[in-house]
């Protein structure tokens, strides 16, 4: 992979996000860009902004500036539905203390939209997919699902108002669950996303060179995830995922495949994987106690070299 030589640059590719180092400041800067999950303008562009800044916080960071990227075919779309869609994305910025500074449109016959999100972090607040240690504990902060019952929609095998719980799953912040990782000497986090839970566990694993046990029956998953799966509402990218994890996880034989799609399913806006000593455990549970957030134990880190064990 490309390595720049600058010494600037604390974390660079490979991680949720790049840190970079200038005088005493240490930036944290990230960009993704997804197409449409929802068909709410607004709502869309509330849960891009979410899943922007959740990559700041899987960094142990806080955002500050977000740079619009939009594409659309302009003849297609009224000029109501573009500016719900930034005002959905504002409203969302807002509630992560983020500032829109600016952006970029370009015609495109997919439509597309996201954002380079910066930020800073503390030298000692940072968390890495490489920060897991054996002994420590894996705790999930949202459900998964949301891959499987977005395409159940699209597929029409889910009616679109059983959506709301995944869509609400999408908008809610990952800042609280980022701040009790920080507060409970959290060092190795990353946020659930495009590859799964067992594509970014696999990941956090071989950049942290440990194993990681997890509990199938622990994953916390939407309701009737599982049953449209059986249904055939997989997205590609759900068996992509398992394909590539497979090599590095073995999985115990009461695990079926409907369980193991589940686990591969890709997330929008997903929740935190954090790896955390049994005594941050406590420190991490009292904040998400009073911040009313609900989270699973999923798993334990063990020594290795960057397998999963799924049982
Ligand atoms: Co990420
Ligand atoms: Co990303």
């Amino acid at each position: 992979m490309y390595k720049c030589k600058n010494r600037g640059v604390v974390v660079g590719p490979g991680d949720d996000a790049g840190v970079f180092q200038y005088k005493s400041n240490l930036l944290v800067e990230t960009v993704d860009v997804i197409t449409p999950i929802v068909d709410d303008p607004y709502t869309f562009g509330a849960i891009c902004a979410a899943n922007s800044v959740s990559d700041v916080y899987a960094m142990g960071g806080t955002p500050l500036t977000a740079l619009a990227i939009l594409g659309f075919a302009s003849c297609d779309f009224a000029p109501a539905v573009i500016r719900s869609l930034l005002k959905g994305a504002v409203d969302k910025l807002n509630e992560a203390g983020t500032c829109l500074i600016g952006g970029h449109s370009i015609e495109d016959n997919e439509f597309k939209f996201g954002f380079a999100i910066s930020g800073v972090v503390e030298k000692n607040n940072i968390l890495r997919a490489g920060g897991a240690s054996a002994g420590d504990i894996l705790v999930l902060t949202k459900e998964i699902g949301t891959g499987i019952l977005t395409s159940a929609v699209k597929l029409g095998k889910m009616r679109r108002p059983s959506l709301k719980p995944a869509i609400d799953s999408m908008l809610m912040l990952n800042k609280t669950a980022a701040g009790a990782a920080v507060y409970a000497g959290a060092k190795g986090a990353t946020d659930v996303t495009g590859f799964g839970f067992l594509g970014h566990a696999l990941n956090m694993a071989k950049r942290s060179r440990v194993n990681m046990v997890i509990h199938n029956n622990k994953i916390p998953l939407m309701k009737r995830v599982k049953d449209f799966i059986a249904a055939g509402a997989v997205p590609k990218g759900a068996k992509r995922n398992l394909e590539y994890c497979s090599k590095n996880t073995s999985f115990a034989s009461n695990i079926s495949n409907v369980d193991k799609l589940s686990l591969s399913d890709p997330q929008t806006s997903g929740g935190m994987l954090i790896s955390l000593c049994p005594e941050g455990m406590k420190k991490f549970d009292k904040v998400a106690g009073r911040e009313k957030m609900s989270y699973s134990v999923i798993g334990e880190v063990v020594e290795g070299k960057g397998k999963l064990t799924v049982k």
